[in-house]
């Protein structure tokens, strides 16, 4: 359980000025120059040292990342790119930091493109965000006439600039190589890796791609030490993290906890708990409509981080909790994912464009118990064909909530075939 001191984003509920008086007085921009003044070195090894992990939802070690960029310079210049195209379904973390935090975000932007040999960063804001948009601006333009970006950002020597760039309402486009395309000006298409980003980035330079809270921790990382951040949590699943709840609970919120906090304790702490009582749950997505959903009898004692949620074949993903109550219809609810994994897929590659659409057509069969109980296991087979075949992780997103759903409430969906078949319900439309 996190104390009000431990937390990083004291401005999550925009109670406070965010301007860059009101972040400096939240202690904010605090000596930045003598952190970039340890060096390079020093910076990735108390990232690496804090076992912070990407907090977009792969959940990949951030030092490590960050040691990957070139040490030396071969000519090309080294970019640094904040994926802030926040567009997985249930997930609206990133928008709080952006809109009542933004300086925790730039003063992490300059810090880190310095730590990887950037002059230069991009920040790609989801098309949607426009109030985000704005006070993110508000807050660059601030912090350039305040000379805390620019030549000689913050003092440090280090010359900075800080762009924001705008999505245009392509889920795709948060796909890191995709972002990059459409940064460059072209269709937002994911690429083959490798090669990575590192080696072949951003107009072909060794770039980093990082998520918004990835980049907004580190500088409070550096300041209050690896040994501080690494006491949160688990090994291996260590920090503070930004959890965004929605759903049948009392109070739905975005809040900064610890990693690994118990599911329970983390919606009655925060919610109110689930509406009508922890009996009335029936399953939760726990990070993001991309991973698995957990059925009511995993939820007791489950773990909210990474590994804990991955040994249960889901995922902490973005960690944005989805939670569904009893009233829940199941089958609908991944129903409408899969809807939306085959209207986001760009097409590219054929397990994913002809996959989803086979998986979206059986899936209207299902929520409509208009089926036969084989393609239950034809649906499975489906998924199995797409999953770890395709460019990018969107054919992934796709398959996995469904094999949840099968592997959870195979029941509830023959129920729904016999009943159709029997006449117990009647022709139901799928919208
Ligand atoms: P990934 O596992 O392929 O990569 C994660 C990061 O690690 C990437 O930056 C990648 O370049 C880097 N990386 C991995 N292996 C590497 C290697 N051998 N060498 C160098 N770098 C390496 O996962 P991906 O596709 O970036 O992210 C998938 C996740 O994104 C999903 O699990 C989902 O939870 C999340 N997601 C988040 C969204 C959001 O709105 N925040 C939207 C959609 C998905
Ligand atoms: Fe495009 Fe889907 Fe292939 Fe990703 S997996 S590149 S979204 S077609």
């Amino acid at each position: 359980m996190l104390e009000d001191k431990d937390r990083i984003f004291t401005n999550l509920y925009g109670m406070h000025d965010r301007s860059l008086a009101g972040a400096k007085a939240r202690g904010h921009w605090d000596g930045t120059a003598g952190l970039i003044a340890k060096g390079r070195d020093w910076i990735i090894d108390e990232i690496k040292n804090s076992a912070l992990r990407g907090r977009g939802g792969a959940g990949f070690p951030t030092g490590l990342k960050w040691s990957f960029m070139p040490k030396e310079s071969d000519g090309r210049p080294h970019y640094l790119v904040v994926n802030a195209d926040e567009s997985e379904p249930g997930t609206c973390k990133d928008r709080e930091i952006m809109r009542h935090d933004p300086h925790t975000l730039i003063e992490g932007c300059l810090i880190a493109s310095f730590a990887m040999g950037a002059h230069a960063a991009y920040i790609y804001i989801r098309g949607e965000y426009i109030r985000e948009r704005e006070a993110l601006q508000a807050a660059i333009d601030e912090a350039y006439d305040a000379g805390l970006l620019g030549k000689n950002a913050a003092g440090s020597g280090w010359d900075f600039d800080l762009y924001l760039h705008h999505g245009a309402g392509a889920y795709i486009c948060g796909e890191e190589t995709a972002l990059i395309e459409s940064l460059e000006g072209k269709k937002g298409m994911p690429r083959l890796k490798p090669p990575f980003p590192a080696g072949v980035g951003l107009y072909g330079c060794p770039t980093t791609v990082n998520n918004v809270e990835s980049i907004a921790v580190a500088p409070t990382i550096l300041r209050r030490g690896a040994a501080w951040f690494a006491s949160f949590g688990r090994p291996n699943n260590t920090g503070t993290k930004i959890f965004a709840i929605s759903g049948h609970v009392e109070r739905p919120c975005v809040v900064e906890e610890s990693m690994s906090i118990g599911l329970k304790e983390l919606l009655e702490r925060h919610c109110g708990g689930v509406r009508g009582g922890w009996k009335n749950l029936k399953a939760v997505i726990p990070g993001g409509s991309s991973v698995p959903l957990l059925p009511a009898h995993l939820c007791d004692d489950a773990i909210m981080d990474f590994d804990w949620l991955r040994e249960q074949r889901s995922g902490l993903g973005t960690a944005a909790v989805i939670v569904m109550d009893q009233s829940t219809d199941v089958i609908k609810a991944i129903w409408r994912l899969s809807k939306f994994y085959k209207h986001e897929s760009c097409g590219q590659c054929t397990p994913c464009r002809e996959g989803t659409g086979w998986m979206m057509r059986v899936m209207d069969r299902l929520v409509t118990g208009d089926a036969e109980i084989e393609e239950i296991d034809t649906l499975l087979d489906v998924t199995t064909r797409v999953e770890g075949h395709t460019i990018c992780a969107l054919g992934d997103a796709a398959a996995w909530p469904i094999q949840g759903l099968i592997r959870h409430f195979r029941e509830e969906i023959e129920d729904r075939i016999r009943a159709r078949k029997t006449g117990r319900i009647g022709a139901v439309a799928a919208e």
